[in-house]
C-alpha cells in the first residue's frame, strides 16, 4: 500500500496571502522524509492553490513519485504531457466547489469521449493514468473501456457516513459504503485496472479503506496538513518567542 500525501492545502495556505511561503516544494521534501510513496498535487485550472512553477519544481525535486491530478480539458492535459508526472488522475472540476465533489461522470458520450481523448494523450507521453471515480460498477466498466492504467476510488461517502459513527443508522451506512468500496476494489482488479482511493480519509477512518487488499495507493491530503498545522504551532511559535528575545539582546531559552 503506498501513502501518496496530496499538498494542496500548503500551496492554499501561502496563495492566501500571494507570497512564498510555505513552499510545497519544501513540504514534499517533508512529507518523503516523514515516509510518503508519492506527492499528489491538483493543477486547477483556476490556479487556486498549485501553480504550474510548483508543479515544475516538484518534478525536479520528489525523489518518490508525483500524482499530478488534473480535469480533462485540453490546456492543463498539453501540460502534463510536456512535464510527465509518474502519473496523473483526470477529476472532475468545478470552480465553485470547495473540494473534489465527486467523481469522474462517464454517464454520457460526450463525457466519455472528453475523458478518452486525454486518456489517449496522457498515455501516449507514457504516463500513468488514473480515473478519479464514484464506487459504481458502470464508472469502473466504462474506466476500463476507456483505457485507463487505474482508477482512484473516491472515498468521500464514506467518508461522510464516517462522521455519522455515533448513531446505529450512521454505523450501518459505513457498513454500507465500506463494502461498496470493497466490491469496487475486486472488480476494478479482477478487470487489470490499478486501484486507488482517496478523499475525506483521516486517521481515525482510514483502517477500514486501508484494509481492502486490491487497493494500492491511497491519497490524503486534509487530514495530514491539518495535523501537521496542530504538532507543528508549539514548535513554531517556541522559534519566533526565541527570534524576539534574541534582538532584544537576551539570548534565546538553551542558547
Ligand atoms: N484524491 C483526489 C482525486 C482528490 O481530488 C483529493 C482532494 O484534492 C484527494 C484524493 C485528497 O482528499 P483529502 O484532502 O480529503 O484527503
Amino acid at each position: 500500500m503506498r501513502l501518496h500525501i496530496n499538498i494542496d492545502h500548503v500551496a492554499t495556505i501561502r496563495q492566501a496571502r500571494r507570497t512564498d511561503e510555505p513552499d510545497p516544494v519544501r513540504a514534499a521534501v517533508l512529507a518523503e522524509l516523514g515516509g510518503a510513496d508519492g506527492i499528489t498535487v491538483h493543477l486547477r485550472e483556476d490556479r487556486r492553490h498549485i501553480q504550474d512553477r510548483d508543479v515544475r519544481l516538484l518534478l525536479e525535486t520528489v525523489r518518490t513519485s508525483v500524482n499530478l491530478e488534473l480535469a480533462a480539458a485540453s490546456d492543463v492535459v498539453a501540460m502534463a504531457c510536456t512535464l510527465k508526472p509518474a502519473e496523473a488522475t483526470l477529476v472532475p472540476e468545478r470552480r465553485e466547489e470547495v473540494t473534489t465533489e465527486g467523481g469522474l461522470a462517464l454517464d454520457t458520450a460526450s463525457a466519455r469521449q472528453r475523458v478518452e481523448t486525454a486518456v489517449r494523450a496522457l498515455r501516449a507521453a507514457g504516463i500513468r493514468t488514473s480515473l478519479f471515480i464514484g464506487p459504481d460498477e458502470a464508472a469502473i466498466r466504462a474506466s476500463e473501456a476507456l483505457g485507463a492504467d487505474a482508477i482512484e476510488l473516491h472515498t468521500g461517502e464514506f467518508a461522510e457516513a464516517w462522521k455519522r459513527r455515533a448513531s446505529a443508522q450512521g454505523r450501518q451506512e459505513i457498513a454500507r459504503e465500506a463494502e461498496r468500496l470493497r466490491r469496487a476494489a475486486a472488480l476494478a482488479a479482477s478487470l487489470d485496472l490499478d486501484v486507488h482511493a482517496g478523499h475525506g480519509l483521516t486517521y481515525e477512518n482510514v483502517a477500514a479503506v486501508a484494509r481492502i487488499p486490491e487497493i494500492e495507493e491511497l491519497n490524503i491530503g486534509h487530514s495530514v496538513v491539518s495535523r501537521a498545522v496542530l504538532v507543528g504551532l508549539e514548535r513554531a511559535v517556541r522559534e519566533m518567542a526565541d527570534a524576539i528575545q534574541r534582538a532584544r539582546g537576551g539570548s534565546a531559552p538553551g542558547e
